[in-house]
């Protein structure tokens, strides 16, 4: 149950394509409410920048006024505010940043810029509690594609290593396009990967053992390409399950690396690719064996949205980190490292 005495922080989140606001008491989730201009974008195979930012701003009002009926609130209820200040889409973040400082001023609550990637790793407190200091996160979804050492989500968080050409879900996509499979291909390739055999063709595993705790996953996707190419006929599924294969072998090798060389026994996975089915389950494996606890948040949690930023947010406010300068800037290339402005 929520305390009464803790803060009621609102998170916004327009960093790509979700316009999303959550809020949050403590670690208590009250309403998470989004607003996707996906299908707008379906058609290009890809976010187009503008047509994202106008559909933040016309969905900003509309979805903050669904998460206070969400949550049974009013306005004069929220105690600070928290948006994403970067990384994501200059335009897209932009939109959100300028939304959160007119409602910090007009309700006089403080205001507090984060990192979009760290509010990925707070956000699975909403759902299994605080997290254990330290914890190893591992983030995959469209845009990024990281390892992280987390000692403190609100203060402290280092890179280990992040993909050095496309993220895991790009690549997904990507190699959706190839087979005829519809935009964002992720869930598809996932569906079409249960009928299909996982070792039908042995496709590369880039940066597997080179010692670093990068990725890379464009040599798999042209890999991928120049296979179907060759064919006369494909069968979807086996292209599809040795692809995704491919993509989760290297992911949780990579990540269990990470917990084995700065000896960490807590794993979180997060970003809109931990919703892969195949990825949660050859992870769980992979840490059982290893002694490593797993913590995935649910689907809904993984993708963009806002109860992340408010989470986040919370935690900024409980360890009495000052309140960002109503002028931030919405840094489209934040570093990682940057928990909050
Ligand atoms: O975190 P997210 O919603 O947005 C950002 O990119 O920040 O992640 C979206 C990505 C897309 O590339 C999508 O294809 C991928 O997550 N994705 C999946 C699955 N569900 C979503 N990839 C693999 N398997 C899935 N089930
Ligand atoms: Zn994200």
């Amino acid at each position: 149950m929520a305390d009464k005495d803790e803060p009621l922080v609102l998170g916004i989140e327009t960093s790509c394509d979700e316009t999303g606001v959550g809020i949050v008491r403590g670690h208590t989730l009250l309403a998470n409410t989004i607003a996707s201009s996906m299908h707008e974008h379906a058609r290009f195979g890809g976010v187009v920048p503008e047509v994202a930012s106008r559909a933040h701003l016309e969905a900003m009002t509309p979805v903050v006024e669904g998460a206070l009926a969400e949550a049974g609130l009013t306005f004069s209820d929220i105690d600070a505010i928290a948006v994403t200040a970067g990384p994501g889409l200059a335009g897209a973040l932009l939109v959100g940043v300028a939304a959160a400082k007119s409602y910090s001023l007009g309700l006089g609550v403080p205001l507090y810029g984060v990192n979009h990637l760290a509010a990925h790793v707070a956000v699975d407190q909403l759902e299994h509690g605080p997290l254990p200091k330290p914890c190893i996160a591992m983030l995959v979804s469209g845009g990024h594609s990281s390892l992280l050492l987390v000692p403190d989500v609100a203060q402290d968080v280092i890179s280990l290593g992040s993909t050095v050409d496309d993220a895991a879900g790009e690549a997904f996509d990507k190699v959706a396009r190839v087979l005829g499979l519809p935009f964002p291909g992720g869930p598809y390739i996932d569906r079409a990967a249960r009928e299909g055999s996982a070792t039908a063709i042995g496709f590369p595993r880039g940066k597997m053992d080179d010692g670093t705790l990068d990725f890379s996953f464009s040599g798999l996707k042209t890999a991928v390409a120049r296979w179907v190419e060759a064919q006369e006929s494909v069968h979807v599924p086996d292209v599809a399950a040795s692809f995704q294969e491919a993509v989760v072998d290297v992911l949780t090798r990579k990540a269990l690396q990470a917990c084995k060389k700065y000896d960490v026994k807590d794993l979180l996975i997060g970003g809109g690719v931990a919703a892969n089915s195949r990825l949660r389950a050859l992870a769980q494996e992979r840490c059982d064996k290893a002694g490593v606890r797993l913590r995935v948040p649910r689907p809904g949690l993984c993708t963009d949205n806002g109860a992340m930023v408010a989470a986040l947010g919370s935690d900024l406010v409980a360890a009495g980190i000052t309140p960002s300068a109503l002028d931030i800037p919405a840094d489209s290339s934040m570093p990682v490292t940057t928990v909050h402005v």
